[in-house]
């Protein structure tokens, strides 16, 4: 009995110094498992580092370098950068059936809300107030010139940067993804 009692007071003693002193340091993190992962030996990308000229980690990637698997457009973002693309850039896929039929799931799921499946303006986005895009067959680009008449260049400049209410599609297609959707919006401007 005696000895259970002398056995049951240590273990409170050393209970109550566990919570007694785990708390004294509140920026400790205490006992790290793996420590590596919260103070690692590689530089963070924002941590000044003395290997560099200028002393950030961060250093920009020598001009004129392109990362592997990217597609240049270097079209800028304005009115002539557009018109530039227009007369300069053209679909370098070839235009064959699976390309076009990819071309036309695509343009089903990403631009039909707001263009319509017939490419005429009245997708369901629209019947719902939102502002109407011209028809590809018989409007006017806000731009200048009739709808059927846009070239690759201007159809690839709009769908990588957007146009007004019209967002861009960079992110959500890839460069051959978009000269997929450009065939078969040249098959709308035909309707
Ligand atoms: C959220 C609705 C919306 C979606 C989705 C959308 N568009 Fe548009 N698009 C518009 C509107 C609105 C305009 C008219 C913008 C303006 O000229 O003011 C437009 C204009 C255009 C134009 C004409 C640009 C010009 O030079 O006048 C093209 C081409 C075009 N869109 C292609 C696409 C393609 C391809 C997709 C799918 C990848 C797409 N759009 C998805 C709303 C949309």
């Amino acid at each position: 009995m005696n000895k259970i009692r002398i056995f049951g007071a240590t273990m409170v003693t050393i209970a109550a110094a566990i919570v007694a002193t785990s708390c004294k340091d509140k920026r400790s993190t205490g006992w790290q498992y793996a420590p590596n992962m919260y103070e690692h030996i590689a530089y963070e990308y924002d941590q000044k580092n003395p290997n560099f000229k200028d002393g950030k980690t961060a250093q920009l990637p020598p001009s004129g370098t392109v990362p592997l698997g990217f597609t240049r457009f270097d079209y800028p973002n304005t009115k002539d950068g557009y018109l530039a693309a227009s007369g300069e850039v053209k679909n370098p896929i070839t235009n064959n059936q699976s390309n076009y039929k990819e071309g036309k799931l695509l343009y089903e799921h990403f631009c039909s809300p707001c263009h319509g499946l017939n490419g005429q303006g009245d997708g369901t986005v629209v019947q719902h107030g939102y502002p109407a895009p011209p028809s590809y067959s018989k409007g006017q680009s806000s731009r200048g010139g009739a709808m059927k008449d846009l070239t690759d260049g201007k159809i690839y400049h709009t769908i990588t940067y957007g146009v007004n209410a019209m967002g861009s599609y960079a992110s959500q297609l890839s460069p051959e993804e978009r000269w997929k959707v450009i065939m078969y919006v040249h098959h709308l401007q035909t309707l």
